[in-house]
């Protein structure tokens, strides 16, 4: 089974990726923590109606009394106020110090179960059993943790690393469609970032993928985190290298931010991100066009993107507005070619609304979905 490492300060963890991971991880689980008192799943409705029981019986062979804590589903409920009424509920329960907190869901679940892991008597243990594409492949390695504000998203939060996440593939298969496919542009921006071999596939396997072929998810998923976890093990904090993660991030968060966050899923914005950023390192000479091509159709054929129909001023606004910049410079990550992307601080204004404009070109059909 692909065992990926991730090397942080607090101490190794692995994330394991395995079809059927989730009716062996009882006994994985059992392995690990052997100290642990009591488990507690904090899930959501869809996930605990379709995959808790197959959990719950893992864990209760393993000789745990798993206990399920649900939470509102959705981003709304991603806020401190989530965390208050589950670390009421554990005392309630009794959870004390050796209590293990398990995020059992998509990045939602993984975000306020890690806040809520690293507050609660000081800090318990945690595991992440993310159950959607975007949170195998990305939320739930790099021990981010975090809760909205009305001011923004994720103003507040932690770095927590979890003692092990267990990544089971087979749970994708109820994930609505545009879910899925969202979070396949988070994997297809590890390709770009640093794994060619993950690139060719959504090139070559397209089909394969899109039908949700088991073998191939699997692979896809160890491989996106394998890169994740390179990333994150060079630079914790994301002083420098951990930037690179941020591919299409630069222009998809200000797209998000755009259009109220209701428009676009992340996944989604980041997919046209990484179209925006590609064009931006064609204008500025710092790509070719064969490789620019390549990302964008690679892009483009996982299906179609919700269109954005956004002023490009508005968009550069906030760009210069945003949190990531520094001294007023807004940063992008631009791919060199595949496998190969830098930091760049030079772009021009100008190249940045041509790109934004082509986004909007781009959307209104200017382009063939292929099958
Ligand atoms: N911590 C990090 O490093 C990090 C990185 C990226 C994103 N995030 C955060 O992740 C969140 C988005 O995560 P997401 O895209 O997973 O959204 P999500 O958690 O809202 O899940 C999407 C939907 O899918 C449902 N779902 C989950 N698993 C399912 C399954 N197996 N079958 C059927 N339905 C299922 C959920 O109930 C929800 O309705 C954002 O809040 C974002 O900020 C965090
Ligand atoms: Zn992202």
């Amino acid at each position: 089974m692909p065992q990926v490492t991730i090397h942080v300060a607090p101490g190794p963890y692995q994330a394991w990726i395995e079809n059927g991971l989730l009716a062996r991880s009882g006994s994985v689980l059992a392995d690990l923590l052997p100290q642990a008192s009591r488990i507690f799943l904090v899930t959501v409705p869809p996930v605990r109606k379709r995959w808790g029981a197959k959990f719950v019986r893992s864990l209760r062979a393993a000789g745990f009394a798993p206990q399920v804590l649900s939470m509102p589903d959705g981003e709304p409920s991603k806020r401190l106020s989530t965390v208050e009424r589950l670390a009421e509920k554990l005392v309630g329960l009794g959870a004390d110090r050796k209590a293990v907190i398990v995020g059992f869901g998509g990045g939602v679940v993984g975000d306020v179960s890690g806040l809520l892991a690293s507050l609660y008597m000081r800090g318990v243990e945690l595991v992440q059993v993310p159950t959607t594409v975007l949170a195998q492949v990305d939320a739930s390695i790099g021990g981010k943790t975090g809760v909205n504000l009305v001011a923004g998203k994720n103003l507040v939060g932690t770095f927590y690393h979890p003692r092990v996440v267990l990544i089971d593939p087979a749970t994708l298969k109820t994930l609505p469609d545009r879910e899925f496919r969202a979070g396949l542009y988070e994997a297809l921006k590890c390709g770009v970032i640093g794994n060619v071999e993950l690139f060719l596939r959504f090139e070559q396997n397209r089909t394969r993928i899109l039908k949700r072929d088991p073998a191939e998810l699997e692979w896809l998923i160890a491989q996106s985190v394998k890169l994740k976890a390179e990333v994150v093990s060079a630079d914790e904090h994301e002083g420098g290298l951990r930037r690179v993660l941020n591919l299409g991030h630069t222009i998809g968060h200000a797209l998000e931010a755009e259009t109220g966050y209701r428009r676009l899923l992340h996944g989604e914005a980041v997919g046209w991100g990484m179209i925006a950023a590609t064009n931006i390192a064609l204008r500025v000479g710092r790509t070719d066009s064969v490789t620019a091509g390549r990302i964008a159709d690679a892009v483009l054929s996982l299906g179609r993107l919700p269109e954005v129909n956004v002023s490009s001023r508005k968009i550069l606004a906030r760009l210069q507005s945003d949190k990531k910049t520094q001294n007023g410079v807004v940063h992008f990550i631009l791919p060199r070619e595949i496998g190969k992307v830098e930091v760049a601080s030079d772009v021009p204004e100008s190249v940045v609304v041509e790109s934004v404009d082509e986004l909007r070109r781009l959307s209104r059909g200017g382009w063939v979905w292929k099958k």
